[in-house]
């Protein structure tokens, strides 16, 4: 039996036995029952009696639909596992096979402005919690079945409880990043014909073969970039807020069919994200040479501007809005 749910299970059948059981409960606990059975009971769905009136107070363990702890232990937590450590496998692996997607002409040295230095605020609110939020998450959904087995119980405890208090607090400063990046830069994402052959020859990152060498037009977002936006917007809305449904379950109320909802949709979003992110991050650190720098100063070498955002390139250059940095 796992010991520290057992803890966390004793102590709360501690506290209902202690107070109450008297008041006609459905399945109540035995007072001198032993620790094991207690704990079947609880598992069971026992309830009992305490001062809190909001609903399924008396009920520590929800027993309502069990089948939601299968797709948890089968799917959710594997995926996750999968989308953060495979995804990274498979894009070291191709990196190594394919290589890095490298300037043709160098660094020119003329910095071309790109992000202010507000959006670049905003990327970085909320990029950093969601970082945290996925290793966090990873703790909470699948550390049980792929990390608790190799670690000592106080180690273990100490673990999930700090993920759950950093994974809730980060939720906040994510929303909002995750807001202002939505609505500030819907209008640079939209999608274009030339995404399409953008698609057809994988943005020219493949350095062999018939996609060799190819240079896809691009506008300020290139079409990777503005899937990667998308699922972004979309799948950050899912997990904002099935989120809140259940860090604020006193203040929606929701139903323990929604809540069940919230939890599967919460896990499949960050899941999506998950995988995402690490695309996009290898993309921006490693796989397209000077991509880096724009979000640091806010500045793309000319090169860089040419190579990868054609388009963006010669209408800035057209209307008069390109700047240099000085
Ligand atoms: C170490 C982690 C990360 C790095 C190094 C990084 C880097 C970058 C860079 C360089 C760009 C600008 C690309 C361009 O100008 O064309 C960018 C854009 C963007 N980033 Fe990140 N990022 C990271 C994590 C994240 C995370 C976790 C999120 C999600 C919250 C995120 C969301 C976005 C979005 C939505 C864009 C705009 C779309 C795009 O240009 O790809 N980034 N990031």
């Amino acid at each position: 039996m796992n010991k520290w749910f057992k803890h966390i299970g004793l102590a709360i059948a501690l506290m209902f036995s202690a107070v109450c059981f008297a008041n006609g409960a459905d399945a109540p606990v035995e007072p001198q029952a032993s620790d094991a059975q207690i704990w079947a009971q609880l598992k069971d769905g026992a309830t009992g009696y305490t001062t809190s009136d909001s609903q399924f107070h008396n009920q520590p363990i929800n027993t309502y639909d069990l089948r939601v702890l299968e797709l948890r232990s089968d799917w959710l937590a594997p995926g996750l596992m999968l989308a953060l450590f495979g995804m990274i496998i498979i894009f070291a692996l191709f990196i190594m096979v394919n290589g890095i997607s490298k300037l043709h002409h160098g660094f020119s040295g003329k910095m071309v402005h790109r992000w202010s230095k507000f959006d670049v605020s905003i990327h970085w609110l909320g990029a950093i919690p969601c970082l945290l939020l996925i290793l966090t998450g990873l703790v909470l959904l699948a550390g049980r079945f792929f990390f608790q087995p190799y670690l000592g119980e106080g180690f273990w405890a100490s673990m999930v409880n700090g993920a759950k208090q950093v994974h809730d607090v980060m939720a906040i400063p994510f929303m909002f990043g995750w807001a202002l990046m939505t609505l500030l830069w819907a209008k640079n994402q939209l999608p274009k014909m030339y995404d399409v052959k953008w698609f057809m020859v994988v943005g020219g990152y493949i350095n062999f073969g018939p996609f060799k060498g190819k240079h896809p037009d691009a506008g300020f977002a290139n079409a990777g970039e503005k899937m990667w936006f998308w699922a972004f917007a979309f799948f950050g809305l899912i997990i904002s807020a099935s989120g809140m449904l259940l860090l604020f379950p006193n203040l929606f109320e929701p139903s323990r069919t929604l809540s069940l909802i919230a939890l599967v949709l919460h896990s499949i979003s960050a899941i999506i994200i998950c995988a995402f992110s690490i695309v996009h991050i290898f993309m921006a650190t490693v796989m397209s040479e000077g991509g880096m720098e724009c979000m640091i100063s806010g500045y793309c070498d000319e090169n860089w501007a040419t190579q990868h955002h054609n388009l963006w390139y010669d209408e800035i250059k057209a209307n008069g809005t390109l700047k240099y940095r000085d």
